[in-house]
């Protein structure tokens, strides 16, 4: 079985970190993001498409040098074609059913049950299904009590919403749903193929399951799911490899190579490889980029550095985004996609 990983998009939300790295590649607890989706990928999935776009060579480099037990096909899209045009795309490769995840998800939704479900229903295309209080940011279903799935709004008001059940960003899809998406142009899954198939076929529906759910969608999502990870996983905090601690760590993880001074204290905030914390720095709610270093005896809270950055002795900095360094050619300023009212 083929799965499609929805890998590209510029992860404008994360900035600076974006800025150097494809989103699917952020570390959370020192593993790509994308990693911890494909382990947990059903073992009939023996061929992965990521479909990607924006920092295509370093997601492709980064497969050629580790090896994830699986094929892995890194199928290029030469401008960004959307989440439906991506899979348009992909089609190529897919021989039958397929799945189709977004990236950026965390949850312990079982896929293999969501398969059952959709065979059972003899459904042409099944959605996760996760319940949110602030549906705005997400795709809402209409949703019956059988699971069929009879309307779907990208990003409504909240008083056009029609539940509180939200597209978790996993699907079961028969090859029939590349009928619905016209070859070579930008093409927005959620927007324009849901609701064609909802209304031609009425055989859409929605896998409700317990447990969590996270989109890494904004920074504060990626520090709340470390937090989260760790308390999950029983853990205080996360050290890589060749790290010299002489701080304290509260819900913290830091990568290889790190050096944390004297006094120095750490709470919830992620640090990258090849960082000095100089003594006597506090941080809260951080995360620092690769190469940084932060000189003695600041205090940082909310604050994320890109990559390289370097910070004074004594800075005081309190919800910024430190990028001091030109912005990649090419890097939209404003968010492209699935934008919220749009
Ligand atoms: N290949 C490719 N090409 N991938 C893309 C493109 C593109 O042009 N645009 C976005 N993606 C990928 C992103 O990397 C992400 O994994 C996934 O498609 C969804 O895009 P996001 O930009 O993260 O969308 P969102 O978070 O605003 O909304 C989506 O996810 C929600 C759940 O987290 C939608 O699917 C919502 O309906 C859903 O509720
Ligand atoms: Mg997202």
């Amino acid at each position: 079985m083929e799965a499609i990983i929805l890998a590209g998009g510029f992860g404008t939300r994360l900035r600076p970190l974006t800025y150097t790295r494809a989103k699917s590649l952020l570390p959370i607890l020192n593993k790509p993001m994308i990693l911890h989706l494909i382990d947990v990928l059903p073992s009939s999935v023996d061929r992965i498409i990521l479909a990607v776009n924006y920092k295509k060579n370093q997601i492709e480099e980064y497969f050629e040098e580790n090896d994830c037990g699986r094929e892995v096909i890194v199928n290029d899209e030469p401008e960004p074609l959307g989440t439906g045009g991506a899979v348009k795309n992909a089609e190529k490769y897919v021989s039958s059913r397929f799945l189709v995840l977004n990236s950026d998800i965390v949850c312990s939704l079982d896929l293999n049950e969501m398969i059952r479900f959709h065979k059972k229903n003899n459904a042409v295309s099944t959605i996760s299904l996760w319940p949110v209080e602030n549906v705005s940011e997400f795709g809402v279903a209409d949703v019956r009590e059988n699971g069929c799935i009879v309307g779907f709004v990208e990003k409504p008001k909240p008083e056009d919403a029609p539940s509180n059940f939200i597209n978790a960003g996993a699907y079961c899809m028969e090859p029939e749903v590349f009928d619905y998406i016209e070859t070579g142009r930008l093409v927005s899954m959620e927007k324009e193929v849901f609701p064609q198939i909802i209304r031609d076929t009425g055989r859409f529906f929605g896998f409700k399951f317990d447990g969590y759910w996270m989109d890494i969608g904004r920074i504060s999502s990626y520090i709340e799911v470390h937090r989260f990870l760790m308390r999950l996983k029983k853990i205080d905090n996360c050290q890589g490899e060749k790290c010299e601690v002489h701080g304290v760590l509260k819900e913290s993880c830091i990568g290889d190579n790190v050096f944390i001074g004297e006094n120095s204290r750490l709470y919830s905030s992620i640090v990258y490889d090849n960082v000095v914390i100089e003594d006597d720095v506090v941080l809260s709610n951080c995360v620092v980029g690769e190469n940084c270093r932060i000189g003695g005896f600041s205090n940082l809270k909310n604050v994320v550095l890109g990559d390289n950055e370097v910070l004074d002795k004594r800075s005081n900095v309190e919800n910024r985004l430190i990028w001091t360094q030109p912005i990649p050619m090419g890097y939209p300023d404003k968010q492209v996609g699935n934008v919220i009212g749009e």
